[in-house]
């Protein structure tokens, strides 16, 4: 395990770090703006672009019709590239208009007519189940009895819960620049989570083979989902016009056009009934959750898949039925984001957990213990069927409980609690302590593969590429810390190469945190198959007198040349190493500090260098390519049964809030969170992973509200969205990383961390709650608040007559 910087951490602070608009401008490159509807629903009934085709500086202005095929979708392909005759969200982009540079490009766009009737729209998901207006069939996935558990439960309760999104807010904007290349062919550069993805959407749309199209990703200005589909229509466009005008294109949307037009964290609505025992055992749990799709269907259903598959979170419940519907509405097509549906189910499920505490006058962390899956009583399998191996979650709730204090903290807060509730001057504070347990794969199976290229240079430097990207989480500097390692080298010796479609191509997009796992194991895999090749020339070498060797013979043929097998290796990236260090070794030859060593040859070593400057004069290759596949899943959509997940990410959070009376504004006071990471391959990458995620899940759950007139986001720049700043971060700040040596499945022992501890931010949410319990409307219901909490919603809470006025009947 290493704690080495991110392998981009000096040029990013010296502002050297190239990203997409960094790259220098072509003398004859065009810049790309979009015309996007205002209206949420209308029908498009002329388009007049002459006046705008004469404006200065405007060469170009492309519509729907002139693409090959306008239309693209990541499953289902339902969404124009740029609408033609109707648009279904405010945002929709129309009309590219190529020009001279950004402002001559906006003076043409202003010139562009567009007649629209507008009709009406679908903008609540209230309004979506009224209408029917859905994405896809319903989905459900169900175990035991739950009419006959609800009916029998000695405590029931029913109740919903409003789940609002979110927006990415990754600092570069999508971003894309295409160059014309020789015969027809394309280069795209662009800011996407999927390269594989954008080179398939340009060349469907601009009707070329996938060979004539290379999409390359150096790094993103962060993605956190947003860029996982939605970044190939921006490479599309740029592609478009460099096509038609055989000139370079760049496209940048502003802050505010980027996020007009990109779809949100999916906002969710959700119904349950939920049995619990006078214990409070949670015993049955039906739960209806609807998402809003936004007007195409984008990756909502998988998204919605994957909520489904969290309803349960850390806790075994033995009956459990929870369906899904994904509803079409009129506003951006809602993605990805961190955490996936994860972050909904699970939202769901801690304020069930939270209401059945309340009701029976207990702790919520009693509650969460006692129905916390174990290995005991067969309590330790999902809905779905898993089995939760390498469970740590009871371990990880006693724990914390310990190093956060929480005995002794919770009887602080309520000491303080009683005199706020006299001295208004006073906060109100609240305590929390949430699990997570997030399952690590492509919930569809199909996306678990990877694959990587491995080259070793003759001065004994090496190059990879692999089909992840880069967006900040460091997948660069896990692979070259794997590969560097197995052959006993400082990371410095390995430099990983832009993404790109000509080098790794069917990839999945680096997403589901599995970028590490999928992509660390193929590179594992070639550079073993190289290294039993050096191991073999190695064995050999150290037999043969050095000036024998290739280097001063090989020119003059005078001796015979070393020959190697091609070793066989199986999809296994632990097979052959030794667990603990995770390194594999053949033939007895050990990779160390730059040398190489010999088992059978104690005393003899040789550089790394001079055995590639061996191999390559004995024409042993010292390139590879592997692919690799996560084993063993066997989840089936049509049932809802079987191994989803290759294994489970865990962790816990306890924090504590503070909320002004007066303002309704909650501050994080303290957080103390402990996270199973496995073996991490680099702490502090997987530390900033584990803070990074819970700060921003914070702000999805307390101060980022995205406000939209008529279906159009108000809220599309940081001075009315607001996300969370350096002032937000939580005074005390207890991170530490539980010690799990056990998680065989996956390369080198370790756990993905980039979603799991954003679910983390749960216990803000909860712990928000908690401080409001002992006002006295709350005393005998729990309060009720939409997700985020606001300081607008909590003073609607505590004072809802106030609020009446303004409340929508
Ligand atoms: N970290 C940074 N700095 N920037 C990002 O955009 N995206 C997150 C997470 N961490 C993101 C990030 C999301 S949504 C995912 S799925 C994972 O990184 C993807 O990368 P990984 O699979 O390599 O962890
Ligand atoms: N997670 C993230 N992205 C995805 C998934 C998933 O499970 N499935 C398809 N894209
Ligand atoms: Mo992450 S939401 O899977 O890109």
């Amino acid at each position: 395990m290493s704690n080495l910087p991110h392998d981009s951490a000096h040029t990013h602070v010296t502002g050297r770090s190239e990203f997409v608009d960094d790259r220098a401008y072509h003398s004859n490159e065009l810049f790309v703006d979009v015309l996007y509807s205002p209206h949420a629903k209308a029908k498009i009934k002329k388009i007049n672009i002459d006046k705008a085709l004469k404006s200065p500086g405007v060469k170009g202005i492309f519509l729907g019709k002139d693409f090959h095929h306008n239309i693209w979708g990541t499953i289902f392909q339902d969404q124009p590239l740029l609408a033609e005759t109707e648009v279904n969200f405010a945002g929709e982009a129309i009309a590219l208009i190529a020009a001279t540079n950004p402002d001559t490009a906006a003076a043409g766009k202003a010139l562009i007519e567009v007649t629209y009737e507008v009709k009406p729209a679908v903008l609540s998901v209230q309004d979506a189940i009224s209408q029917e207006s859905f994405i896809a069939g319903s989905r459900k996935i169900e175990r035991g009895e739950v009419e006959k558990a609800l009916a029998s439960a000695p405590n029931k309760l029913e109740n919903s819960l409003v789940i609002r999104g979110a927006d990415h807010f990754y600092l570069e904007s999508n971003v894309a620049i295409a160059y014309p290349k020789e015969d027809g062919q394309i280069e795209v550069h662009s800011s996407s989570q999927h390269p594989t993805e954008c080179q398939h959407v340009v060349s469907h749309g601009l009707g070329l083979g996938s060979k004539d199209v290379t999409v390359i990703v150096k790094r993103m200005g962060g993605g956190f989902g947003g860029k996982e589909s939605q970044a190939a229509p921006i490479a599309a466009y740029a592609a478009l016009v460099a096509q038609k005008l055989n000139v370079p294109a760049r496209i940048v949307l502003t802050k505010d056009d980027d996020m007009v037009m990109t779809g949100k964290r999916n906002p969710f609505e959700v119904f349950y009934n939920v049995g619990f025992d006078d214990n409070g055992y949670i015993t049955a749990l039906d739960a209806k959750l609807y998402s809003d799709g936004g007007a195409y269907a984008d990756l909502s259903t998988s998204i919605m898949e994957r909520a489904m598959l969290h309803s349960d979170n850390a806790y075994f419940i033995p009956h459990l039925r929870v369906t899904g519907q994904v509803c079409r509405t009129n506003y951006h097509p809602h993605t990805a984001f961190r955490g996936f549906g994860g972050p909904k189910g699970v939202a769901m499920i801690e304020k069930i957990i939270e209401e059945v505490a309340h009701y029976l006058g207990k702790d919520p962390l009693e509650i969460r213990k006692l129905n916390c899956y174990t290995d005991e009583g067969g309590r330790n399998v999902t809905h779905y069927d898993q089995v939760v191996e390498n469970n740590c979650l009871p371990r990880l709730l006693s724990d914390l409980e310990k190093e956060s204090n929480y005995v002794a903290r919770r009887k602080e807060i309520e000491a303080h609690n009683a005199k706020a509730l006299v001295d208004r001057s006073l906060p109100l504070k609240g305590l929390s302590l949430t699990p997570v347990k997030f399952g690590i794969s492509f919930t569809t199976r199909f996306l678990n593969q990877a694959n990587a290229l491995v080259i070793i240079h003759r001065d004994g430097t090496l190059q990879a590429t692999t089909g992840a990207t880069e967006m900040g989480q460091g997948v660069n500097a896990r692979i070259s810390e794997l590969i560097a390692s197995e052959l006993g080298l400082q990371r410095s010796a390995v430099r990983m190469m832009p993404t790109s479609t000509d080098k790794n191509a069917n990839t999945s997009p680096t997403a589901a945190s599995s970028g590490t796992d999928l992509n660390g194991a193929a590179a594992i895999l070639a550079v073993r198959r190289i290294k039993m090749r050096l191991s073999e020339l190695a064995l050999k070498l150290f037999d043969i007198p050095e000036s024998q060797w290739a280097r001063h013979t090989a020119g003059l043929g005078t001796q015979e040349e070393v020959e190697v097998k091609n070793a066989h290796l199986t999809n296994d990236p632990n097979e052959g190493a030794e667990w603990n260090s995770g390194i594999a070794e053949y033939h007895g030859i050990t990779f160390k500090e730059g040398q190489v060593f010999s088992a059978k040859h104690p005393e003899k070593r040789m550089t790394f260098h001079s055995l590639v400057v061996e191999a390559y004069h004995n024409r042993i290759a010292l390139s590879e390519y592997a692919h690799y596949k996560f084993p063993g899943l066997s989840f089936n959509k049509l049932t809802g049964k079987g191994t989803a997940f290759l294994y489970f990410t865990q962790g816990a959070a306890c924090s504590e809030v503070s909320i002004d009376r007066d303002t309704g504004e909650a501050k994080v006071t303290r957080a103390d969170i402990i996270m199973d990471l496995g073996r991490p391959i680099n702490e502090g990458l997987d530390l900033g992973q584990v803070t990074g995620a819970f700060i921003q899940g914070m702000g999805w759950v307390t101060t980022e509200k995205l406000f939209y007139k008529n279906g159009f986001l108000l809220s599309h720049a940081p001075s009315t969205y607001k996300i969370p700043n350096i002032q937000d971060t939580p005074r005390i700040f207890n991170v530490r990383l539980l010690n799990n040596n056990e998680n065989k499945p996956n390369v080198r022992g370790t756990k993905a961390a980039g979603e799991p501890p954003l679910l983390l931010c749960l216990s803000v949410w909860t712990a928000i709650h908690d401080a409001m319990k002992g006002l006295s409307p709350f005393k005998l219901k729990y309060p009720h608040m939409e997700l985020p909490a606001t300081n607008e919603e909590i003073l609607k809470a505590m004072h809802p007559e106030l609020f009446k006025k303004w409340t929508k009947k």
